[in-house]
């Protein structure tokens, strides 16, 4: 695990402006990497049914960061949705939802559809590298992992990084990072909704 974990710190050399983008969201990141749905999910406190909503309502985020960037591809490491649906499809098989009542990205998906092309990478940042990093300490802990796994891990995160970087440059990179904070602020709101379900509500 250890040395799987250094090989995907060390699979790409940032620019300058990686690194800036970096330094200025690990407040944040590091604020959603200790939500309380983490930390039970980490201990193995969550129950299924909270991961099971929570895949839910990532899976149209996914489809439509999909369109946008990887429209012209079938490769698994960057068509993420697939494996959040087989995942989603597992845990169907145990719980029995009314999904429609957790519907929590309707606000997200409004405002994503309307922003521009460059503003929407920071999609492709925070999820896709949430997977591919974090992803890696999860995968040990949720009944079905399919996505955490990834053909060439190593490879695929140098890509998308590359990706992400292409349209940066100084005149940007703070407008970035300022959209990249209202990305992590969604996803975050979306795991408050969750995590604040009660078997009661369900
Ligand atoms: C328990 C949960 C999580 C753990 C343990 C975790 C851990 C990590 C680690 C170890 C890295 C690599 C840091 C480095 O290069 O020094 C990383 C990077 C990253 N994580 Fe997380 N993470 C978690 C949750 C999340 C979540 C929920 C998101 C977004 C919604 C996220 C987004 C990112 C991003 C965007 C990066 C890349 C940062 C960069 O190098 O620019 N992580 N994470």
């Amino acid at each position: 695990m250890l040395l799987h974990l250094l090989n995907v710190l060390t699979a790409f050399r940032p620019n300058q402006f990686s690194k800036k983008l970096k330094k200025e969201t690990k407040e944040i990141h590091d604020k959603i990497e200790k939500h309380p749905f983490f930390i039970d999910l980490l201990s193995g406190d969550l129950p299924d049914y909270k991961y099971a909503i929570y895949l839910y309502n990532l899976s149209p985020i996914y489809s439509s960061v999909e369109m946008y960037f990887f429209k012209n591809t079938i490769n698994s490491d960057y068509v993420r949705s697939k494996a959040v649906i087989q995942d989603l499809q597992n845990y169907n098989k145990t719980i029995n939802l009314d999904y429609n009542k957790f519907n929590f990205n309707s606000e997200w998906i409004e405002y994503f559809f309307h922003k521009s092309l460059f503003f929407k990478k920071t999609e492709l940042y925070v999820r896709w590298l949430a997977d591919m990093y974090g992803g890696q300490f999860l995968k040990k802990k949720v009944k079905y992992s399919s996505k955490y796994e990834f053909v060439n891990l190593r490879k695929s995160l140098k890509e998308v990084r590359l990706l992400i970087e292409e349209g940066l440059n100084e005149t940007n990179i703070d407008a970035f990072i300022g959209e990249t904070k209202r990305t992590y602020e969604f996803h975050s709101k979306i795991l408050d909704k969750i995590y604040e379900l009660t078997e009661e509500s369900l």
